[in-house]
C-alpha cells in the first residue's frame, strides 16, 4: 500500500540547467536551475523571484540556457550556494549562500560569445540554447500578494516566478549529433546531468524501444523555428 506523505520538496528529477546572463555592470552571471521544461521552442524556466539571474532576465529580455553533461557534475558544486545578487537576500543567507560576481571564473567554465542575445555561453557545456524572454509568469499568486512588487519600478519581485523564452539558437557539439542527421541529437550520446530531492545523477541506457519514438521528430517542428532564423524584434518583457 502507498502510505500518504508530506515531503518538504518535490524535486522529482530534471535535468540541471545552467542560465547565462548579463549584470547591470556588463559582467556576466551562471547559475544552476532544474525547474526547466521545453515544449517545442519554448522554454520555462522556475525561479525564486529574489535571484539574480530572474532579475536580469526581465532586465534584458534574454538569457543562454546551457545544459551541462552528467560528466561536468563538478562545476554545478562549485556554483551551489553562490548567488550573484549583492547583498544576499535574507532567505538565501539563511541557506548559507555567498555572493560570487565571476561564476564563470568559480564553476572553471568559459564565457564565448552568442549570436543573438548578449549573454555568452558556456564553452564546455556540450549545448547552448539562446533565448529571448517571451513572458513572466507568476507562480503561487494565490499565496502571495504580488500587487505591492508590481507598483515598484525595481525588480523587486518576489515569490516564485515561470519565466516563457523562446529559443533564438541552438548549438550543440559534434559528439553528441546523431550519426548522418546534422540537426539531431542522438539521445545515446546526450548524458544530461539529474537533479533528483538535491542529489546528482545520470542517465542509464536505453530500456526499451519507444512507441512515441514512432513520431518523426520533424512533425514536432513549431514557426518559433523560422522565426529564430529570420531578425526577431526586442523582446517585450510582460508580468502576469
Ligand atoms: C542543481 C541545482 C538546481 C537548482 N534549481 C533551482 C531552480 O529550479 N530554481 C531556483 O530558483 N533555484 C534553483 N537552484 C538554486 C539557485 O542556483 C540559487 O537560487 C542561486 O542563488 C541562483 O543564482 P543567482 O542568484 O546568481 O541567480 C538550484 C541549484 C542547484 C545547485
Amino acid at each position: 500500500m502507498h502510505a500518504s506523505i508530506t515531503p518538504a520538496i518535490l524535486y522529482l528529477g530534471t535535468p540541471v540547467v545552467l542560465n547565462s546572463t548579463v549584470n547591470e555592470n556588463g559582467s556576466y552571471n551562471l547559475a544552476p536551475i532544474s525547474s526547466a521544461s521545453w515544449l517545442g521552442w519554448r522554454c520555462l524556466l522556475g525561479f525564486e523571484a529574489v535571484s539574480k539571474t530572474p532579475q536580469n532576465m526581465i532586465r534584458t529580455g534574454e538569457c543562454v540556457i546551457n545544459l551541462p553533461s552528467a560528466d561536468q557534475v563538478d562545476a554545478i558544486n562549485r556554483l551551489s550556494l553562490l548567488t550573484g545578487s549583492n547583498p544576499v537576500p535574507v532567505g538565501k543567507t539563511q541557506r548559507s549562500y555567498r555572493h560570487k560576481q565571476d561564476k564563470f571564473g568559480a564553476a572553471g567554465l568559459t564565457p564565448i560569445p552568442s549570436e543573438t542575445v548578449a549573454a555568452p555561453r558556456a564553452m564546455e557545456c556540450p549545448i547552448h540554447l539562446e533565448a529571448k524572454v517571451a513572458k513572466v509568469h507568476r507562480v503561487m499568486a494565490d499565496e502571495y500578494d504580488y500587487s505591492v512588487h508590481d507598483r515598484s519600478a525595481e525588480c523587486t519581485l518576489e515569490g516564485i516566478i515561470r519565466i516563457e523564452v523562446r529559443i533564438t539558437r541552438v548549438h550543440a557539439h559534434p559528439s553528441i549529433m546523431m550519426d548522418g542527421h546534422p540537426n539531431r541529437i542522438d539521445p545515446n550520446r546526450w548524458r544530461p546531468l539529474i537533479m533528483s530531492f538535491q542529489r546528482y545523477y545520470g542517465l542509464g541506457d536505453e530500456i526499451t524501444a519507444s512507441r512515441l519514438a514512432s513520431i518523426p521528430e520533424s512533425m514536432y517542428r513549431s514557426p518559433d523555428i523560422d522565426r529564430a532564423h529570420t531578425a526577431s524584434p526586442t523582446a517585450q518583457t510582460r508580468l502576469n
